[in-house]
Order: structure tokens, then sequence, then C-alpha cells
């Protein structure tokens, strides 16, 4: 299933309210978990930089902390010309806690691609290498 204009709608509201001050590269990002609920998140810097938060991990920790554990898709806004993907850290915290979902990339105009987690992170590393 596609993701909804609420769920792109919602990940661009939360693009709006990055905290991007140093880089100023804007990012939101919304979560649906199975029950079809919106998590939303967008990118935190910092002035140290490295406490840097991504949007998508932000909108991932909210989520579990809210007590969600099943995620259908994640949108991500970025206002790029060509989609920005998760970055290596939010792919693997993404695997970790939502397993092989839709990952949505868009822009400030509309959808521009549509990839699997087992696509974005092929052999990755979890807990069935830890016994
Ligand atoms: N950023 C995200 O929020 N998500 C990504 O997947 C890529 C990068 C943020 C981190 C930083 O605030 C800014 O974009 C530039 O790297």
């Amino acid at each position: 299933m596609a993701a909804s204009d609420a769920l792109v709608a919602a990940a661009r509201a939360a693009f709006d309210r990055a905290i991007a001050d140093y880089s100023h590269f804007k990012v939101g990002a919304a979560l649906e978990t199975a029950d079809r609920r919106i998590i939303t998140g967008c990118n935190i810097e910092n002035a140290s930089y490295g406490l840097t938060m991504c949007a998508e991990r932000v909108a991932m920790f909210k989520a579990l902390s809210e007590g969600h554990r099943v995620f259908q898709r994640i949108v991500i806004v970025a206002d790029t010309h060509t989609p920005t993907p998760p970055c290596g850290a939010c792919r693997q915290i993404l695997w970790e806690f939502a397993g092989d979902v839709e990952v949505v990339l868009a822009n400030l105009t509309g959808v521009a691609a549509t990839h699997m987690m087992r696509d974005l992170l092929p052999h990755a590393f979890d807990r069935k290498f830890l016994g």
C-alpha cells in the first residue's frame, strides 16, 4: 500500500520543525505504526555537532518510548531534488525496530521513491548473530 497523503503531510510538518541551525539541512520523518498511527520526528542539531540526532531516529525513539512496536512504513522529507535516503545509523535503527518496512522518500513537491529496508541495508548485522 502507498503512503497516505496524511503520512506525507505529517513528515512535511515535522520538516518545518527541524532544528538545523548549523547545517541548515532540514529533515522530517513520519513513521506509521501497524495500527496506522503517525509518529513524527525532525533532525535536532546541537552546537557540539556530534550530538545531532537525525529525524528518523527521533521518530523511532519517540514511537518506542510511547509503546509502539510494530511499524509499516516511514516517510522521509528533505528539500532536495534527488530524494534524501536515511543515513547508515538510521538504517541500522530502522532495521532493528521496524524491520523490512517501506521507506518512502519525498521532497517538498512530492514522493520521489519508495524502497524496502532489506534493499537499503543488505547483509545487515542484527540480533540473529548474537545467538
Ligand atoms: N539528517 C537526518 O535527519 N536524516 C538523515 O537520514 C540524513 C541526515 C540530518 C542530520 C543533520 O542534522 C543534517 O541532516 C545534515 O546532515
